[in-house]
């Protein structure tokens, strides 16, 4: 894969991310989706590339746009898979609170998961913990060779774990085991990215959130070296009936990080609302400024980019 689509594709992420914040704090969480979806179609587009949306906003009938099996590029050169989310924590936006993104994640023809809309049941951690985890293990049994492996005790660790209902007795189990905990009320792809930030006080995100988050989540920790699991959740007949035109037979798998994202991948993203990793979007008198990551798990390279954009020079995507 041409290192360089790297660089075209946060274009894609910074026009998205862009679009979403103008309506940062506006209560809105459809409408900022649907400005993010909009100008991420529209970036995508300007690419010389032959893509197909493998993660997206959801099936045909569901998603006027960046559906899954939705062809995006100016349909000539490489194939590329894209697991996309224009804007990744749409409440977060909507409330202007912390770590909304806009992520695009990249692999060659057929080397994302075809993660059905469900729910999945995740583990991740960062580089120094990678060959730790283990789903068919307790969460007791986890923080304990998590901590081995980081050589602290396990009230150093802290576990990061979506606010639901549904994680009561996660939480009590990591309460019991003595681990420190960092509830968030959304974002589970930039929580799984913080376990493998240096300084980001996370060690490792615990519970369930969707599953095309999972694979997306994934697609960044193979960038940085990090580990994930994975097993989706079916809460009744029907998801199991959506799943099985998507390959999935085997509804109890364990997926390990390469059976969700293989080969190379690359990953970028672009920070919507304020974040620990990334900056959101600061709009200035005739423009704005962004920050994003970069990445590319053939190399391991992480950039940062901090662009200046100036709207009256701006190619207008719509
Ligand atoms: P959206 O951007 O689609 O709203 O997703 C936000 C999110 O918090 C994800 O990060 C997470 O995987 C999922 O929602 C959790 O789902 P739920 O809110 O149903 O628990």
């Amino acid at each position: 894969m041409n290192r360089n689509y790297a660089l075209e594709f946060v274009r894609v992420t910074e026009a998205a991310a862009l679009a979403s914040a103008r309506l940062m704090g506006r209560g809105d969480e459809k409408a900022a989706d649907h400005e993010a979806v909009e100008a991420m179609r529209m970036a995508l587009n300007t690419i010389e590339f032959d893509g197909r949306v493998v993660i997206g906003e959801g099936e045909r009938d569901e998603a006027p746009m960046l559906y899954i099996g939705e062809k995006v590029g100016k349909g000539t050169g490489t194939k590329l898979d894209l697991a996309l989310d224009p804007l990744e924590g749409t409440t977060i936006c909507a409330v202007g609170g912390n770590n909304a993104l806009s992520v695009i994640a990249i692999a060659e023809n057929g080397n994302f998961l075809h993660a059905p809309d469900t729910y999945m049941w995740k583990i991740a951690v960062g580089p120094d913990a990678k060959g730790s985890i283990d789903l068919n293990r307790t969460p007791l049994e986890n923080l304990h060779s998590i901590a081995a492996a980081k050589k602290v005790s396990v009230d150093q660790l802290t576990v990061i774990i979506l606010d639901r209902p549904r994680h009561q007795e996660l939480i009590a189990d990591v309460r019991a085991a003595g681990a420190r905990i960092w509830l968030i009320g959304d974002g589970d792809v930039s929580a799984a990215i913080a376990t493998a930030r240096p300084g980001s006080g996370v060690d490792v995100l615990m519970g369930s959130g969707g599953a095309p988050e999972g694979v997306i989540a994934a697609a960044a920790l193979r960038c940085l070296g990090g580990d994930f699991q994975g097993r989706l959740i079916f809460r009744n007949d029907a998801e199991k009936a959506r799943a099985r035109p998507m390959g999935i037979t085997d509804f109890d798998k364990i997926y390990k990080m390469e059976d969700l994202a293989r080969g190379n991948v690359m990953f970028c993203a672009t920070g919507v609302t304020q974040g620990p990793f990334l900056n959101g979007v600061r709009f200035v008198k005739g423009g704005a400024f962004t920050h994003s990551i970069v990445m590319r798990s053939e190399t391991g390279t992480i950039r940062h980019i901090e662009a200046e954009h100036r709207f009256e020079t701006k190619p207008n995507y719509k």
